[in-house]
């Protein structure tokens, strides 16, 4: 039974949000955001089939890579899959095939999968579990062992909920096959109920033009098509090479039509309610930066801070205000107070911006609270308009070390300070800084934390930040549904709504047979506050969600517990106590339901019950409930290791 093909050991740790960074810290440079597939070649094997299918209803993505190959050696082979996801993205499914036997992957509870695991180290298995994580990316790898001439075929499922920035929803497909792949496939289909209005692809490696037939776009009312399909001559990377051009970004950008302001959908009883509405003036804004000066900024960093600010200062509108603190041992200011963006103070800011150095140590806190109470005192001393809004934009590269160092107490004071007034965002520059600190803080206050990569790219990054939060189109904005009419209501009210993205509320019908559906959102524009109402016929809008062929099924289910499981996660980060046991309990359980791989689950991929090999294990054959599994592991012969995953 014991043949050279058994999968030596199969993973999955998936944890598609690591705990660094999930989900906002995604920073979308351009909006880029990005799941990428390696396959990583042996002498001897041949991937002879890579196929990406993606389908896309309303914004929500399923997709599913598929990659075969064979071993083409006369030994026993080991290939690895490595799939990089948006840290967005869940983990939905994983199957390995070997030669026409399935081995089906299985969501678990983390510490479920993770004792399996080392329960299998421990009695000299071969496991490995695997996680990395890069800018947008979070790594998936699998590897097995493969008998001479046998054939592999893996499958990961993934979903992701395609966030709307800068006007855009995008799509990142990274493309990087290492070797020419006689079929290699992209597929993606769009249906969106709105009806699309632009659609686009494009990819990093190389221009439109030479992708010729390679690539091909469409859209006409609600669907939308991309392929792309290199023949073997179109991936190489000149006429005669044997090394592939496949090697970058694959991105697809799309919007929808936008005739009223929202757009409510409803399937079996789950609904999602989008709204983004266009052409409103923008809300003058007050913004505070508070940057970093401390000695660890030296050098690039400090020069791309400078770059970027002096691009920011292009961008402000006369009707904002602004100020610049800088912390370092101590901190320093711009000005006194804020100051109106007028272009006499910008020529003086972009002169005081010139002049920024870096000295000294990091005093977070005391920098944080300069600017949180110079925008109270801006607010209470009528410096800024009555009808404007406030912002705090903080970027840091390190840790605090001098004045208040306790991130507790630091968080504290800024909560303290701000009392949910106003948005917080935390920018965090490179990789030496206490990056949970800036996540959770920002959450609490409204905001979100973003990385900076330390990158030659580094201004853009700054910049592209900026931009997306750079035009408030309302302020206090609270999503109202009829008192009984909904259960399980994802968040609904939001401080700031900026142009360009899109708030998604989703929730359970309480009555199936409501006939008529209810949304009003309320906020406050830069002229007058707003009332939206947006009134449907259950039925209609179900039957108009009746063309199935692009559509998978419960499509508002699955989108509904994707963003209910986020959003429980960023709640848990500021819970403590009995509060976190709760959201800890009931993502956990949605994520189990609809299995998804996340920061509390993994997948654990196990070889069939009837196998001797398994059986056979001492102690696991009686272990209780799980005998038969060892967990993330499928064992190869005895003594065979698998070198790629040793620890
Ligand atoms: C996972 O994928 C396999 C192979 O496509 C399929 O048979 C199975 O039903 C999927 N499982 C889930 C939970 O979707
Ligand atoms: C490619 O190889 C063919 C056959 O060996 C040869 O005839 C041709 O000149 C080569 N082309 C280039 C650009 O090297």
């Amino acid at each position: 039974m014991a043949s050279a093909w058994w999968p030596c050991l199969v993973l999955a740790l998936l944890s598609g949000l690591a705990a660094s960074g999930f989900p906002r810290s995604s920073f979308r440079l351009l909006g880029v955001s990005l799941p990428l597939f390696i396959l990583w070649v042996v002498d001897g094997i041949e991937v002879y089939s890579t196929k990406i299918n993606s389908k896309v209803t309303s914004r929500f993505a399923h997709n599913v890579v598929t990659t075969r190959a064979v071993n083409r050696a006369d030994v026993a082979k080991e290939v690895s899959f490595d799939v990089d996801l948006p840290k967005t993205a869940f983990i939905t499914n994983f199957t390995l095939t070997i030669d026409g036997i399935t081995y089906p992957g299985n969501v678990k509870e983390k510490e479920v999968a993770k004792k399996q695991y080392e329960k299998a180290v421990s009695q000299g298995k071969t496991a490995g579990l695997v996680k990395a994580s890069g800018r947008k990316l979070e790594k998936f790898t699998v590897s097995v062992n493969v008998a001479a001439g046998s054939k592999v075929t893996f499958e990961l499922t993934y979903e992701e909920l395609l966030k709307r920035h800068k006007g855009k929803y995008e799509m990142y497909l990274k493309v990087q096959p290492k070797q020419l792949v006689k079929h290699f496939e992209i597929n993606v289909d769009i249906f969106e109920p709105q009806g699309i209005s632009m659609l686009d692809a494009e990819a990093s490696f190389i221009t439109n033009d030479l992708l010729g037939s390679a690539l091909t776009k469409s859209f006409s009312g609600k669907k939308g098509h991309v392929s792309f399909k290199p023949s073997l001559d179109q991936q190489r990377s000149c006429p005669n090479c044997t090394d592939s051009l496949l090697n970058g970004d694959f991105t697809i950008t799309y919007d929808v039509n936008r005739e009223s302001p929202a757009s409510v959908q409803i399937v079996n009883g789950y609904f999602v309610h989008f709204f983004a509405p266009q052409g409103l003036p923008v809300v003058p804004k007050n913004v505070v930066f508070v940057i970093d000066v401390s000695g660890s900024m030296a050098g690039r960093k400090i020069q791309q801070t400078r770059d970027a600010l002096l691009k920011i200062l292009d961008d402000m509108k006369e009707e904002d205000y602004l100020n610049f603190i800088l912390f370092s041992s101590d901190v320093t200011t711009w000005r006194e107070h804020l100051v109106q963006a007028t272009a006499e103070n910008l020529q003086e800011a972009r002169a005081f911006v010139k002049t920024i150095e870096e000295r000294g140590m990091t005093n977070l806190n005391d920098g944080l609270l300069r600017g949180i109470g110079m925008l109270n005192e801006a607010r209470e001393n009528h410096r800024v308009p009555e009808r404007s809004t406030s912002i705090v934009i903080m970027l840091t590269d390190g840790e605090a070390n001098t004045g208040v160092t306790n991130p507790e107490k630091i968080q504290e004071n800024v909560r303290n300070a701000i009392r949910g007034k106003f948005p917080l965002y935390n920018l965090g520059f490179g990789n030496n800084l206490n990056y949970n600190l800036l996540d959770a803080m920002a959450l609490e206050n409204h905001g979100f934390a973003r990385r900076i990569y330390e990158d030659s790219d580094a201004d853009l990054q700054l910049q592209g930040f900026y931009e997306e939060v750079a035009n408030p189109l309302l302020t206090g904005v609270e999503v109202e549904y009829p008192e009984n009419a909904i259960l399980d209501l994802t968040q609904n009210s939001y401080q700031h709504f900026y142009d360009g993205s899109e708030i998604v509320v989703s929730g359970r019908l309480a009555d199936e047979d409501l006939n008529s559906f209810k949304a009003d959102v309320k906020g406050h524009g830069a002229i007058n506050d707003l009332t939206f109402t947006e009134e449907v016929d259950v039925k209609e809008v179900e039957k108009a969600l009746q063309e199935r062929d692009y559509i998978f099924g419960n499509y508002i289910e699955r989108l509904w517990a994707y963003l209910t499981i986020e959003q429980l996660l960023e709640k848990r980060k500021n819970a403590h106590g009995e509060e976190k046991e709760k959201l800890t309990a009931q993502a956990l359980d949605l994520s189990l339901k609809y299995h998804f791989v996340t920061p509390l689950t993994s997948m654990v991929v196990t070889k069939p019950e009837d196998n001797e090999d398994i059986a056979d294990k001492p102690g696991e054959a009686h272990g209780g409930p799980e005998a038969g599994e060892a967990p993330g592991v499928v064992r190869g012969p005895k003594k065979r290791r698998c070198p790629l995953l040793q620890h």
